[in-house]
């Protein structure tokens, strides 16, 4: 497995294939994504217009990205995420936002969750970043498709130095059936300082 992180002209070689990657692995539990090609062009868009944006691409031996990461800044850039933070006193200059890991279920298990939090990190710090965040999605226990044995990532993340930051939400809407309603899903944020 190759990792590389891209950033400026270079990662719009990886858009098409995070396009893909977001919507097959997101429409797992517990996202639950039914992505769309027109909402997936317009967010890569946004997304690759960002300040500070980077891909993280995992590349197998037939030299095919079956993994990404992302990341980029907060000011100017993801409102929906970045308000709750300004209403926690938060300074965003200061915290450089991790957007989606999407790893093809085949490859987990072998340490690229790590490499992705670890290629985003030292991006982070170079560009001069205190702190680091991301958001995930808020599931009960009980919910109905939650697979047998699912485990959550938060003892992953916990290891890596993140914590819950208490009192912040987001809400974020998607369609979890094709051409279903966009249904509001709440979103806890996970952060670290470096
Ligand atoms: C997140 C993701 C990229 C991690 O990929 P990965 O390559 O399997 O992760 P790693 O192999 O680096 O494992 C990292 C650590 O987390 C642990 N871990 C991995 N998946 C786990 C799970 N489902 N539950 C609990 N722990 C898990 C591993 O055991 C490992 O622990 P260790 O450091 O003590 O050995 C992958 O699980 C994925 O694509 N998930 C679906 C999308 C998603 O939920 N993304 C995150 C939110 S955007």
């Amino acid at each position: 497995m190759k990792i590389r992180a891209l950033t400026g002209g270079e990662m719009e070689q990886a858009l098409p294939a995070l396009a893909r990657l977001r919507i097959e692995v997101f429409r797992a539990y517990p996202y639950l994504y039914a992505g769309s090609e027109g909402y997936e062009l317009d967010y890569l868009h946004t997304f690759s217009k960002a300040p500070d944006a980077l891909i993280v691409t995992a590349t197998n031996a037939d030299n095919v990205i079956v993994g990404c990461a992302t990341g980029s800044a907060l000011t100017g850039h993801h409102v929906e995420f970045a308000e709750p933070l300004v209403d926690a006193g938060i300074d965003l200059t200061t915290m450089f936002y991790f957007g989606e890991s999407v790893l093809l279920p085949a490859y987990r298990g072998e340490g690229i969750g790590h490499a992705f939090f670890d290629a985003r990190e030292a991006h982070a710090l170079a560009l001069g970043y205190k702190r680091a965040c991301f958001c995930a999605v808020e599931r009960p226990a009980d919910h109905p498709l939650r697979p047998d044995g699912y485990s959550p990532l938060d003892s992953f993340w916990t290891a890596r130095g993140y914590k819950q930051l208490a009192g912040a939400l987001s809400h974020f809407d998607w369609p979890e059936t094709p051409d279903g309603p966009k249904i509001v899903h709440r979103m806890h944020y996970w952060t670290r300082s470096f």
